[in-house]
């Protein structure tokens, strides 16, 4: 009798994990993307398209909830939420992952890419593809480079040559190159979250930041920065990353379907975001609110020499090897 009911009982444990792991076949696989910016932006736009393709393409496999603006997370806390699986889509900007390897680091370097054209090629080398998994031992895998564009810098002053940013406080992304990069101009630097830069600006505790024109215009940062000295410095591009055990546990065949969605994602944001980025300065030239100055080439290159030592700071963290790969991909290149 006793061994009826043990039987009947593991029969029954049996039936019921059978059918919760039925219950989770037919559960669709829900996939959070949270970023840090407007909709209307690159990323804004590269979310929502990941989103609508998926919907289009793998209806009741998969499902899409995109949070713009930082309102599910933000750059204190939205790498840990994704380590832990607590969202499975991010897109931070480059030199917010310093934390999980210093290679990435090159990106922040200052006039190491002359234009979006040589970080695309960068990018797409064999280096820059081995830098989508410098982080696999933090769970995080990197799963394609977006573009945003080229930073340009504003303050409340103008800003021809290197000296004027001097007695400045700039705010900057959590990286300790662009740190450096501000010293360089006897300026200070403050690490502030992407969410707070409006108001930090707009309150003076700011006087100036680097920003490509996208994120200029969506922050309205054009209407409490009356300069903006067009620069083109240095980069803010971003990794589309998951949580490794996440990505990798995702059934092979919606996998690779999701993968193929990632590859074309990639390739319309990457395609339109120097134009989206033009159209944006445009706006705010058009504003009246801010003054755009374009520099000669002599301020250029002062400006460039003023940055330049922050290559030798890092060369050690970063790998003189990712330097010297990035570098090539200028057209002529520079040592
Ligand atoms: C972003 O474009 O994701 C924000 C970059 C920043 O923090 O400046």
């Amino acid at each position: 009798m006793l061994n009826t009911i043990r039987a009947l009982a593991v029969c029954a444990l049996a039936f019921s994990s059978l059918a919760a792991l039925g219950a989770q076949a037919d559960e669709a696989i829900l996939i959070k993307f949270s970023h840090v910016v407007a909709d209307g932006t690159p990323k804004g736009q590269g979310a929502l398209l990941f989103k609508q393709l998926v919907e289009e393409r793998l209806a009741g496999k998969v499902r899409v909830e995109v949070y713009p603006n930082s309102s599910l997370y933000g750059d204190a806390n939205e790498l840990e939420a994704l380590r832990n699986n607590e969202v499975q889509l991010l897109a931070p900007s480059l030199a917010k992952f310093e934390q999980y390897t210093k290679q990435l680091q090159v990106f922040d370097l200052p006039f190491l890419f002359d234009d979006l054209d040589a970080v695309n090629r960068f990018q797409k080398r064999a280096k820059g593809r081995q830098l989508l998994r410098s982080m696999e031992d933090h769970n995080i895998v990197g799963l394609a480079y977006w573009h945003n564009g080229m930073k340009q810098l504003s303050a409340t002053r103008v800003l021809q040559m290197p000296g004027d940013a001097n007695g400045l406080s700039f705010r900057i992304q959590p990286s300790v190159v662009l740190e450096a990069q501000f010293r360089q101009l006897g300026a200070g630097a403050q690490k502030l979250p992407f969410a707070e830069v409006f108001k930090a600006l707009q309150s003076g505790q700011v006087q100036g930041a680097e920003n490509p024109w996208s994120n200029i215009h969506s922050q309205k940062l054009h209407e409490v920065q009356p300069f903006i000295s067009e620069t083109n410095h240095g980069v803010l591009d971003y990794m589309l990353v998951s949580n490794s055990r996440f990505w990798y546990g995702i059934p092979h065949q919606i996998r690779m379907e999701l993968e193929g969605i990632i590859d074309e994602v990639t390739y319309a944001v990457n395609r339109q975001a120097e134009a989206a980025n033009q159209a944006d300065r445009q706006r705010i030239l058009d504003s009246g609110r801010s003054q755009v100055l374009e520099l000669s080439a002599e301020q250029r290159q002062a400006w460039r020499d003023a940055m330049r030592p922050v290559w030798q700071q890092f060369e050690t963290a970063i790998g003189s090897d990712v330097i010297k790969a990035a570098q090539t991909v200028n057209r002529k290149h520079r040592d």
